[in-house]
């Protein structure tokens, strides 16, 4: 096992994103041409909030990075409050030195969907692939957007949400009504090809999650298991999180 495929509970939320932005700060310091992988969603916030402080004291610098993000609702522009471009520009590339032209984010607008997701794969390919992946994980297991029946072999693609993620996300809009159907992901195999993955999960709403991606079966019940395929993942959680399998962790 590498050094990197640790499993690791923390206190809380806070040290989860310290402890993150760590990971990433050294990353940009090992290779400032770095290929990141990002996420969205609440998990991820405080980590951003690190990563621009660190930013700011000057321990990071992001003028040649390139980022490619997991996902995107499917039918939100760009400059819709709730798309992730909005997302990202909000809690990560306003504040920091990156040009905009290397960052990477699905096109939710795309009158084809299908080659939308063709080229966002050439194009990872064409960065060289990805040399660091930030990942949350959904309350069902789902790793980007590949709900519960995703295959090991997805790759980018239009997909439709589950129930359970439409009801999760929905506290992030005014009415569930308004949570789009759809979404373009990243697939598992897309995410698998990493160099390195770093999951985190903070909140006592993740650990049945945790435990499944840690102790189930691999396969399609739980996305999040495929990880245990892949020789560089790290699993980032606070207590809440571990709850129910505080035993996979250190
Ligand atoms: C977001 C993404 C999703 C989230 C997951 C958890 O880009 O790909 O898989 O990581 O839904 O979301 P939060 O962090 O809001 O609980």
């Amino acid at each position: 096992m590498s050094v990197f495929s640790q499993k690791i509970c923390l206190k809380n939320r806070i040290d989860v994103a310290k402890f993150a932005s760590n990971v990433i700060t050294d990353q940009l310091s090992v290779d400032e041409n770095s290929v990141l992988g990002l996420a969205t969603g609440s998990t991820p916030e405080q980590t951003y909030r690190e990563l621009v402080k660190k930013h700011i004291s000057g321990q990071n610098s992001w003028s040649q990075v390139r980022t490619v993000n997991l996902d995107e609702y499917y039918g939100l522009d760009r400059n819709n409050p709730q798309s992730y471009h909005h997302y990202m520009h909000v809690h990560l590339f306003n504040h920091v030195d990156i040009p905009e032209c290397n960052t990477l984010i699905p096109d939710g607008t795309t009158s084809d969907p299908v080659a939308e997701a063709r080229d966002y794969e050439q194009k990872i390919v064409a960065l060289g692939g990805i040399d660091l992946w930030l990942i949350g994980i959904g309350s069902n297991g789902h790793i980007a957007f590949n709900e519960p029946g995703s295959s090991r072999d997805s790759r980018t693609r239009l997909v439709r949400l589950s129930n359970k993620t439409i009801s999760d996300n929905s506290r992030l809009f005014e009415k569930k009504a308004d949570v789009p159907t759809q979404a373009l992901t990243a697939g598992i195999a897309t995410i698998l090809e990493a160099k390195k993955i770093l999951l985190i999960a903070t909140g006592k709403n993740k650990s049945a999650a945790i435990n499944a991606a840690l102790n189930n079966p691999i396969g399609p019940d739980c996305p999040a298991s495929f990880l245990r395929l892949h020789p560089n993942c790290m699993f980032v959680v606070d207590e809440a999180a571990a709850r129910g399998c505080r035993n996979n962790f250190r």
